[in-house]
């Protein structure tokens, strides 16, 4: 079956476009997740949406091996609430243990080269794995986190990823509709947000920030923002 793309799918709310992607690819969507207060307010659409379409939501994450206890607490008490699956990819431990065994533990504190290979191994290849057969993924992506994603599309063709459809639908949400949805609904957060960590990803590689920073700041706080990807989200064309 072709895909319908609408002229106006830019313009449709989070609900809207979601239910038009479960609509559209069925099981073959799912929602990549971090547990971020962006995820949680996803999944909490996503199952709304697959309940009214009659379809089990299609949730998976990518352990790195190295989250903060937070990020595994939110995930249980995620699929607790909701009685969802969530799938979870580990890194191929050959390449993880070649990797430690000739640059040390926390290689990724030395260059940016050897924390993109850490991302490389950890992240970005389970990733491809968990994205193997299916025709479209979400993500939690927002304009306003970086000067790297100012330019996102609600839809777009992930070029890195087989072309399947990558779908972003809090692309032109602010912090705050985040935080008033999660405050709204009742739903789950990461621990590690009250304590003044504004975004979450590996534990060695996050940091609280000062409310005067930037909302990325804390991630590899030690490089320059232009370099602040892990690789799974970066347009290579
Ligand atoms: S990152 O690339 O810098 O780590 P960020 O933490 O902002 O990304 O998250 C952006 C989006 O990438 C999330 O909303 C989620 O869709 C996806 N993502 C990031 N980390 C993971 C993960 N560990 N597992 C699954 N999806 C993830
Ligand atoms: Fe490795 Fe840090 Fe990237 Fe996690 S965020 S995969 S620990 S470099």
């Amino acid at each position: 079956m072709g895909i319908l793309v609408p002229e106006d799918v830019e313009i449709y709310d989070a609900e809207k476009i979601i239910d038009w992607a479960v609509k559209q690819f069925g099981n073959k969507v799912g929602l990549s997740s971090s547990f971020s207060a962006e995820d949680v307010v996803i999944i909490d659409v996503l199952v709304k949406v697959c309940n009214k379409v009659g379809i089990e939501p299609n949730v998976f994450t990518i352990d790195t091996g190295r989250l903060p206890s937070e990020t595994y607490e939110v995930i249980d008490r995620v699929r607790e609430k909701y009685g969802i699956k969530v799938k979870v990819y580990f890194p191929d431990y050959r390449e993880v243990e070649e990797m430690v065994n000739n640059y040390g533990m926390n290689l990724f504190y030395e260059s940016v080269e050897k924390r993109e290979l850490c991302c490389e191994i950890r992240k970005v290849r389970p990733l491809k794995r968990a994205l193997e057969g299916l025709e479209a993924w979400i993500t939690g992506l927002r304009r306003e986190q970086s000067v790297t994603r100012k330019d996102i599309k609600k839809l777009e063709i992930d070029v890195i990823h087989n072309n399947i459809y990558k779908i972003n639908p809090l692309a032109d949400w602010s912090e705050k509709m985040v935080w008033d949805y999660i405050k709204e609904n009742k739903i789950p957060y990461n621990a590690l947000y009250d304590k003044g960590y504004a975004s979450i990803g590996c534990a060695p590689c996050t940091r609280p920030i000062k409310k005067t920073e930037d909302i990325r700041a804390g991630r590899w706080w030690w490089e320059a923002p232009e370099h602040k990807e892990c690789g799974i989200h970066v347009k290579k064309f």
